[in-house]
């Protein structure tokens, strides 16, 4: 059976990785391959729903365990009706975000034991893990700054998520440069500073060495 390849795009808000995303899936398909764009949570008619429940700003009673179980279902969705289907026909398939956002933003963020986002992981997606992780490493400040700039012209802030306080992002990037240096023949690790031009340059000569 034929087989794609599943890429990853992981990193703090405002680290680029949706802009880039799309950028490179352009370009895949201008050299005529088949690509998938997806996105978690979402990706999915019902992820899309499980999505607006996780980030909406005023469900702050969701439990840690309830948040970790509607990533996961959304997940689940993606993998049977989007992922597993494009990898089959031979596709590739681009991901915002993915396992290793929750390993770090419900594990090292939440303090949820790595062992059982790893089991849930074992349910939701059956062995689908990514050939290739591109993590946009930013700092805090950038992300922050970037947060502001964002949201500048409303009051609201975007998501809940992003409601949390820098302690719990300072834990994010370190779990995400951990989870790299733990994998480094699945992670390539880029510079989010550099700007955008010079950021795609960096990913497209790592993808080339390796995909
Ligand atoms: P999104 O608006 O997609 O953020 P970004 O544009 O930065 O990707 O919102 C996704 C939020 O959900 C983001 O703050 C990270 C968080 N998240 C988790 O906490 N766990 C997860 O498993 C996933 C996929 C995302």
């Amino acid at each position: 059976m034929a087989h794609g390849r599943f890429i990853t795009f992981e990193g703090m808000d405002g680290c680029g990785k949706t802009t880039q995303l799309r950028v490179l899936a352009a370009d895949l398909r201008a050299r005529g391959l088949s690509v998938t764009e997806t996105v978690e949570p979402g990706g999915t008619e019902i992820g899309q729903q499980i999505r607006r429940i996780l980030l909406d700003p005023a469900n702050t009673a969701i439990h840690s365990r309830t948040e970790l179980l509607l990533y996961f279902a959304s997940r689940a969705q993606n993998v049977e009706q989007v992922i597993k289907p494009a990898l089959a026909q031979g596709g590739l398939v681009l991901c915002d975000r993915f396992t290793d956002s929750t390993l770090v933003y419900q594990g090292c963020g939440r303090g949820l034991p790595a062992a059982t986002v790893l089991q849930l992981d074992g349910i939701a997606c059956e062995g689908v893990r990514p050939d290739l992780t591109v993590l946009i490493d930013i700092d805090l400040e950038t992300s922050l700054a970037r947060a502001r700039k964002r949201n500048q012209h409303n009051d609201l802030s975007e998501s809940r998520i992003d409601d949390e306080g820098n302690h719990f992002h300072e834990s994010v990037r370190a779990g995400y440069l951990a989870l790299a240096a733990q994998e480094p023949e699945r992670f390539v690790v880029v510079d989010g500073r550099a700007g955008v031009v010079e950021v795609t340059r960096r990913i497209a000569e790592a993808l080339h060495d390796r995909v």
